[in-house]
Order: C-alpha cells, then structure tokens, then sequence
C-alpha cells in the first residue's frame, strides 16, 4: 500500500518528469507512469465493466459489485447514478484501493437523463441537427451533474425494419440523414470536449450493423455484401468517430459469420486502421460470454482471448476477462503487452475526464440540484418534441380539423394512451421520472378554454381483448364535438428485446377506432409508437393523423401546441410506414431491378395481393400550410470529379400559415459498375416561409456525393448521367440532369 505518496501526487512526480511538456505526450506519460505501478490482476480490473443494481438493462445482474471495486477488480460501473450513489462507490475505489484509480460511471442516456426528450426516432424526425445536438447537450448537463462521465450513446444503427424493436432508438432507414444526426449527438454528448464537467464520453453503438436482424428478430444473424455494409451501415459509426465519440460498443450479432465483439475486421480493421478510431471499445452487455453460444468460442478463456485479440477493450458484464486473462498471461496464450494497450486506452480517458485530479468531481450534490430539470431544460424538451410531430394526414383543405379551436364546446379524449404517463418517455428512458411526464389529456386541458369541457376515456387498453371500456368511450364520443383520440403501442413495446411480428396496432384498439369512427363525429387520431404501424384502414377513415411516437417529460403540452395550432408542424418520416408488413423490408433508396414495376405486366417485380408503394414514404409529412416547389436548377448540366455543381430549389409557401419545411435534395447514378439505388438522400434543409413567401435554396454536391463502393469495391465516383432531385419527401419530386464527365 503506498504509505505517504499518494498515487495522485506520485503520478504528477512521474509526469513531470515526462520527455515533453506536450500535454500529448504528458498525458501518456501519466498513463504508462501508472501502468508500471499495475499488477497483472489491476490491470485487468480495469478492463472489466460491471452493473450496479440500480437498473436492470440486461439479462444478468453483479452480485457483490462493490466487493469488486474494494479489490480493484473493476474499472468501471454502470447503471448507478446520482452525484451521492457515485460518490459512495468512488470513495470504494479511491480509498480502498492499492493504487486508488476512479471509476469510470457509465448509463444509458439515450435520449435525456431526467429530462427525457423524444426517443431517437422521433427527434430524427425532426430533421433539426441543432436541436438534436442541444437535446444531448442537456442530456449531458444533467447526467455529469449526477455523476455520469460516459453515455452508451448515440445509437446509430441503420434500421429498415420496423418489426425490430430497436428502430426507436435510432435515426430510421437513411445513411446521410443518420450520419448527420450521429454526429450532432455526439457534440451534443461531448460538448466542448470531454473533461468540461458538464460532458460526457460518448459511445456510438452497436458497431457494427446490428440494425439488420434476420427478419427483424432481436439479436438475430447479421448478412449482408460488404459493400451494402460499406454503402449503407457503416457511414453513421464512421461519423461519429470523425466528430470525436470517445468511446465505441460492439454489437451483440454477427457480421459475415464472426460476431462483432471478437472480429479483427471490424474492430481493428475498419474501426481502428480505417477509421482512425483511438478511443476504447467496450463489448455489449455479456457479448463476449455469448461468443460461447454463437459458437466462436468453446470456453470462457477462447472467449477472451478471441474478444481482447481482436481489439475489445472493456468486458461488460460478463467478468470474462477477469475470469481468464490471468492464466492466459501466466501460460503465455495472451501477451500482457494486448491487456497493457486495453488499459492505456481506458486510463487516458479517466485522465482526460479529470479524475486523477479530482475524482469526485462529477458526484456534486450541489450541481445536480441546480442543474436537473431546469425550466430551461423542459422548455428545450417542448421545443424539440413539438418539433418531432409528423403531422400524416389532415384532409379537407380549409376545412380541414386541425388545428382545432380552443373553445370547442366538448373535447373527448379517448384511447389508452391518452392519459398514459409512464409510456409517454418510452424505452431507454433512463433516471427519467415518469411520474413528472406530461399526458396528453393533461396538455390538452392546459390549451383550451375555461368553457371547454373535456371528457376521457380509456377505451380499452394497449393490449388484451377485454371490451369493458368501449361503451363509455362510444358515449363520450357521441356527447363530443370532436375527438382525439391516442392510439399506439406501450412505451416499452419497442426498444431492446422487443421484436414484433405484425406491425398493426396491438389489442383491440383497431375496434376501438373503427367504433369511434362510426359515431361520425370528427377525429384526430393521434399516434404513440417506436416503430411504423400499418395503419391503413386509418388513414383511409381518419380525417386527421399526428405521429408523436414518445415525446418524453413534456409529451401533452407539444401535442397539444401542435393540435390547436401553436404550433404548425414540420416533422418528416426518418422510416418508410409499409401498407403491411409483408412489404417489409421497404425503404426509399431501394434498386429498380431488372424488372421494374409495370402495374399490367405481370412478369415485373410487384407483389399479387399488395402495391409496391409504401403508406407514407421516407421523408414525408404535411404541414398547415402548403409548400409548391419549382424543378431545381443547376449551374452547370456537367460537372467533373474535381469540381462541385450548385443546385438551386426554389420553394413557395402557397398556404394561409406561416410553415416550416424540410427541403429535401435526392441524387440517382442512372448508370453504374453495380446496380445504384433508385435515389439517395444527399442535403436537407429546414426553412421557414410566411404565406405566400418563395425562398431559394442552395445545395453544392460534390464527388463524395456521388461516390460509393464501385465494382472493384474501391470508394468513389463513375463518369455518366445523374438525376437530382428536390421536394418535401422522396416522393413528390421536380428533377433535373447532369453528367459527371
Ligand atoms: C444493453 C444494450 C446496450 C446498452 C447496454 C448497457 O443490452 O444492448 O445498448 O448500452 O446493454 O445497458
């Protein structure tokens, strides 16, 4: 036990005495002076990462975790927060340990820490990188303030299929929409860098590619040609490591036969050579175990030895690496110099955190009360769910129902997600205090008139086949003069663990919404969902329809701002919606085959009981007020690998609103080496327009726009014809033509 130097001051004495006053080098001289100190056994401590018992995020729990940190046998916990709880099993390791090296606290903050903002999925539809970064940027604020330095986030998996339940917790189907909101999530968490107090250390997750499951079944095998993985998967992971993410989780599935968590393609190939990626990987949870059943490893050692030789830094949960390192080292299997270069990535960013300085830096209790759900933060969290509403349908022109008025006379509220408090924050949700969300019977009290009279009723609930609750919600509805009625999937019926094989709305609530309807009384259908829902026989009966996915802490008040009109919304689909859920998978950027739909042949690739066409397309969402687009212009019809083109759209509010739009821009390769998708999202802009007002836009595509894994599989443009196309969706286009000389 070190008597009279502590291994903070020691560590100073040490790096003073580093080669150069480079804080570079100074930093890496601190590491390798503590390195050397390190048993074999503390070394491996640091690569192990176990959970606290405050949260259960995975299938088995850690007894005796503080026991761990007492013997130096973990580096770092997760799922324990508050700056008091953090506090308690820093001092553990800070004054019980040989050589006292802090913890690293690690959760789950997926979308806000106290403060829950709307899930993944629902903030990507709101095309806003700027809310999306200060989403996480709170997010950070509030879980450093209890004593979090790391986030098992952004989770940034392409996702295509809506039977995953996971789709809820990424940015949908699109590779440049998903690149640039990993990106922004990243800053967000990061903010003006890691070491600030009020930061985290990110983790974009799940490298690689976990987000296509075979036929959307969780943890299911993952197969696709490198060059989809290339093309489509891999631009998300790869621009959160470009904007900086500190740290990297492995995916629990297989790529190409070898599970992410023990494949030197991914981790040290791609991740590490190619990407450049020099922070830490951190295994998903118990993945390295479960190289056992995915049938790499037959033992606990060949696990290890597999995961930590392919470049996986940190073992969560599984106490693989303590269990087998040791004797692997001692048998010379493993050379200590692999557990070394491990640790060294971990300690540096214990260094650059701050916690050899002060270890109990981030568990102030003082912080944390003046820094969680501050007004400023609920304001944020309004602004951004209000932000993520899609408004889907809204028949009638005019005379449309939204928005409603304020003074209806008599307002039903029906469904059960109408007043459902704890699914309002969804999956993921962390510390947030569902207790504290608001509903939406809630919002739509706070915004109408005192001579409003609300009535609710549940209907029915979310699953089950019990009819109790229909005749109260048919009467209601007939008393009203509208209704809105909320409908959807419980909050944790997406997210981990939660596949589903149909797509249509759970229990009887199809009944509930066909019985309302036949009262004939206008209704507001309002969705409350992690996932597309095939909603067909809605949208042909409903006159209105909101998705609103799960808006989190402020979910009634932005439904409510949306419904009666405060405000217009501007959210477009990050997925595609199916007609049902045979179509799936289904995605905009698909290719057009050799044998494109033609509607009277019928040798051509179409379905015979089904349209091709999707429900609601990538990209979509109505306004209250419309947008008419002119063709884009283009100052040039030719452009070469080394120069850019201009692409001009102008845009005209044609409505009686002032509105928000989400102009997007789609190229096509009409010709390539391999087959090309039919189009790819390549710039988006969110522009703001009063009635009758016209605004130019301006895009500038450049050769990395129109390059992709050739034939040869090396990345980059072919000479030939493009289309370039601009709208409100992926759908309702103008197009114009250059060639790429
Ligand atoms: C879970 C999830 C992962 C999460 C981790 C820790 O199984 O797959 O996204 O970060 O375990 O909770």
């Amino acid at each position: 036990m070190l008597k009279h130097l502590t291994i903070f001051s020691l560590l100073a004495l040490m790096s003073s005495c580093a080669s150069t006053d480079k804080p570079e080098d100074k930093l890496s001289g601190s590491v390798d002076s503590l390195l050397s100190l390190m048993t074999l056994e503390e070394k491996i401590g640091q690569l192990s990462l176990y959970t606290s018992d405050w949260d259960v995020t995975g299938p088995t729990m850690r007894e005796g975790y503080k026991e761990d940190i007492r013997k130096g046998r973990v580096g770092a916990i997760f799922n324990a927060f508050t700056a008091k709880y953090t506090r308690e099993l820093q001092q553990l390791a800070v004054e019980q340990t040989r050589l006292k090296i802090p913890l690293l606290f690690g959760y789950d903050v997926v979308h806000g820490h106290r403060t829950i903002f709307p899930i993944p999925l629902g903030q990507a539809a709101s095309w806003d990188m700027e809310a999306i970064e200060r989403a996480d940027r709170i997010a950070a604020e509030e879980a450093s303030a209890e004593g979090i330095h790391w986030t098992f986030a952004p989770m940034v998996d392409i996702a295509r299929d809506p039977r995953w339940g996971r789709m809820a917790e990424g940015s949908g189907e699109d590779t440049y929409l998903g690149s640039q909101i990993a990106a922004a999530r990243v800053r967000g968490f990061q903010g003006k860098g890691y070491g600030d107090v009020g930061a985290v250390l990110a983790c974009v997750k799940h490298f690689a590619a976990y987000g296509a499951p075979q036929a959307g079944r969780e943890y299911h095998s993952v197969d696709m040609s490198e060059r989809m993985f290339r093309d489509v998967y891999l631009p998300p992971y790869a621009a959160a490591v470009k904007a900086g993410s500190a740290t990297v989780m492995s995916s629990f599935n297989d790529y190409d036969g070898v599970p992410a968590t023990a494949s030197e393609y991914l981790l040290n190939e791609v991740l590490r050579k190619e990407l450049k990626f020099d922070g830490f990987v951190v295994s998903d949870y118990t993945s390295v175990m479960e190289l056992i059943p995915h049938g790499v490893a037959a033992d606990t050692a060949s696990a290890a030895a597999l995961a930590l030789t392919a470049g996986l830094d940190m073992d969560m949960q599984a106490g693989f690496y303590q269990d087998a390192l040791p004797r692997l080292v001692k048998e010379g299997k493993i050379k200590e110099s692999l557990i070394d270069q491990s640790v060294r990535r971990i300690l540096r960013k214990k260094f650059e955190l701050g916690l050899f300085k002060d270890p109990y830096r981030f568990s102030d209790t003082q912080r944390e009360q003046s820094t969680v759900m501050k007004p400023e933060f609920l304001e944020a969290a309004r602004d951004m769910s209000r932000k993520s509403i899609v408004l889907l349908k809204n028949e009638g022109g005019d005379k449309a129902i939204l928005p409603l008025s304020k003074n209806v006379k008599q307002l039903a509220v029906i469904g059960p997600l109408a007043n459902a408090r704890r699914d309002m924050i969804g999956s993921w949700s962390a510390a947030g205090d569902w207790k504290k969300s608001v509903t939406l019977l809630e919002g739509i009290k706070a915004a109408v008139s005192p001579a409003t009279k609300v009535s609710y009723a549940k209907g029915c609930s979310i699953t089950g086949d019990s009819t109790q609750y229909l005749a109260e919600a048919i009467r209601l509805a007939r008393q009203a003069d509208v209704v809105v009625l909320a409908v959807g999937e419980g909050g944790l019926m997406t997210g981990e663990a939660a596949s589903r094989t149909s797509l249509d709305l759970p229990g009887i609530q199809q009944r509930l919404v066909e019985e309302i309807q036949k009262t004939g009384k206008p209704v507001v259908v309002v969705l409350m969902n992690g996932r597309p829902l095939t909603i067909t026989w809605i949208n042909d009966h409903a006159p209105a329809i909101l998705e609103t996915w799960y808006l989190g802490t402020q979910a009634g008040h932005a439904i409510a701002d949306v419904l009666f009109g405060d405000y217009n919304p501007s959210g477009k689909l990050p997925v595609t919606f199916p007609r049902v859920v045979g179509q799936v998978p289904i995605y905009y950027s698909m290719k057009n085959t050799g044998r494109p739909l033609e509607v009277n042949n019928k040798y051509t690739s179409k379905y015979i009981d089904e349209v091709n066409t999707p429900l609601y397309p990538f990209g979509y969402g109505l306004s209250y007020t419309t947008f008419s687009y002119e063709a884009p212009v283009l100052s040039s019809n030719t452009m070469t690998s080394r120069d850019t083109l201009d692409v001009s759209v102008k845009i005209t509010n044609s409505g009686s609103k002032e509105g928000v739009e989400v102009v997007q821009l789609y190229v096509k390769d009409e010709v390539g080496s391999v087959t090309r998708p039919v189009m790819e999202l390549k710039g988006f802009q969110k522009v703001s327009l009063k009635p009758g007002e016209s605004k130019e836009i301006h895009f500038r595509l450049c050769n990395s726009d129109l390059s992709f894994y050739r034939k040869d599989m090396t990345f980059g443009s072919e000479p030939g014809k493009f289309r370039v196309f601009a709208g409100g969706n992926s759908r309702d286009v103008k197009q114009a033509e250059f060639e790429l000389k």
